[in-house]
């Protein structure tokens, strides 16, 4: 056996005696990012899920409505004052073609300047040609501040 061949053989053994301690550190890797991935996706779950404020009572009521471009649940319009019975909540962004719907006061619509779709107080479609109705939210004033969360 030259040398060559010696250290050839060697370092084959080495590696067939390292490959199941490698073969643990990948599973154990890919188990870390599969707990990574369900912790994320419980995380991003649950913030979903939590309220989150819009702004003061005092915005509100200053001009009957507050709106919130960049959410992590999206645009939301929220109509009404700390007197009204129910607070309305909609993503504003027109299910058509996603031009931003205007309320209505007059009519107690969601009215899109668009292509004129309508949407009622609970988002639904009155008039197309948006067929699918505004997400919409739920609603609550708590400590001063107005809450939303996710329908
Ligand atoms: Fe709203 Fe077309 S984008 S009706």
């Amino acid at each position: 056996m030259n040398r060559r061949s010696f250290i050839s053989l060697f370092l084959f053994g080495l590696l067939l005696k390292c490959s199941p301690a490698l073969a643990t550190v990948k599973h154990k890797t890919k188990s870390r990012h599969k707990t990574k991935s369900r912790l994320k996706s419980r995380q991003h779950k649950s913030k979903s899920a939590q309220w989150i404020s819009v702004g003061t009572v005092a915005e509100l009521d200053k001009t009957g409505q507050i709106y919130k471009e960049k959410t992590h649940l999206g645009a939301i319009l929220v109509i009404g004052t700390s007197k009204s019975k129910k607070l309305i909540a909609v993503n504003p962004t027109c299910t058509h073609l996603g031009c931003k719907v205007d309320w209505e006061i007059a009519d107690k619509i969601f009215l899109c300047p668009c292509h004129a779709s309508e949407f009622t107080t609970d988002g639904k479609v009155k008039n197309g040609p948006a067929t699918k109705p505004l997400a919409t939210y739920k609603t609550k004033i708590e400590r001063n501040q107005v809450m939303v969360k996710r329908n």
